[in-house]
């Protein structure tokens, strides 16, 4: 529902364009080969770069990976998933303690996406496969890697978490999709050796980016959100 008054066409054009960025971006588990400019790569991160951060600090920083080095790094933590190896988080990234709503929240967002792929309860070894395809950056020709100083603090968590989503909509804006994600810092010693990332950082997590293979049904995932009243308090007399 549109309430705005439309009385400047460019401020409504504007609108529907930045709403059309935002709303079509959604974490996307099947690309296409196709490359990506790097100067597109560059521009997408320099627009980035404008997100607001506390006094302008800016903690971002950011590996680009493209080309053999991707395939070198997919085929080690590829390698670490099929071992089994264990997972090493460098931060909690979930509640300790799951409790409603948000236990009931994630397991709709993974049964949807197992159900959508026909993959069903007790199928470990099906879902080890999917959860693998994180490893393989789900074909994107692009994978970021952010990190940050590890003396920073929780306020720059909120900066970092503006400038990824800035990364994600901008890239919508030229027709391309991502998916952040935390799994490629997962194994944190695989990640610091091929990328040569000091003790100094911490790993905030890894993001895919690329062109969207439209024909693969896992694009199709769509979990839902909240409606206005469940997250909204509204204060007005
Ligand atoms: C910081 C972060 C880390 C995530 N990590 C993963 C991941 O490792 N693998 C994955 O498939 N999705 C990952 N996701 C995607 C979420 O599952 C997804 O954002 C959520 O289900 C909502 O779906 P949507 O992004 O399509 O709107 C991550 C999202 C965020 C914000």
């Amino acid at each position: 529902m549109d309430t705005r008054p439309s009385t400047d066409d460019s401020a409504d054009q504007t609108f529907q364009a930045v709403r059309h960025a935002i709303t079509s971006r959604k974490s996307t588990r099947a690309f296409l080969p196709r490359p990506v400019d790097p100067a597109l790569i560059d521009e997408l991160l320099q627009i980035a770069g404008m997100a607001p951060s506390g006094s302008n600090i800016q903690p971002w920083q950011v590996h680009v990976i493209t080309g053999k080095a991707r395939d070198r790094l997919s085929a080690d933590l590829l390698a670490a998933h099929q071992e089994n190896a264990p997972e090493e988080r460098e931060y909690q990234y979930y509640p300790v303690k799951w409790r409603s709503p948000y236990i009931e929240r994630r397991r709709a967002t993974g049964w949807g996406l197992y159900g959508l792929l026909n993959i069903v309860k007790g199928d470990h070894e099906a879902m080890a496969r999917q959860h693998g395809r994180n490893y393989e950056f789900f074909d994107a020709p692009v994978v970021m890697i952010f990190t940050m100083d590890n003396d920073m603090e929780t306020g720059s968590w909120l900066d970092y978490g503006m400038f990824l989503q800035n990364i994600m909509v901008a890239a919508r804006g030229c027709g391309l999709h991502t998916c952040p994600q935390a799994a490629l810092v997962s194994y944190p010693r695989i990640v610091r050796k091929h990328l040569n990332i000091q003790d100094d950082k911490i790993l905030v997590c890894g993001l895919s980016l690329g062109y969207e293979d439209t024909t693969n049904i896992v694009n199709q995932f769509q979990p839902s959100r909240m409606s206005l009243d469940e997250f909204v308090t509204y204060h007005r007399d």
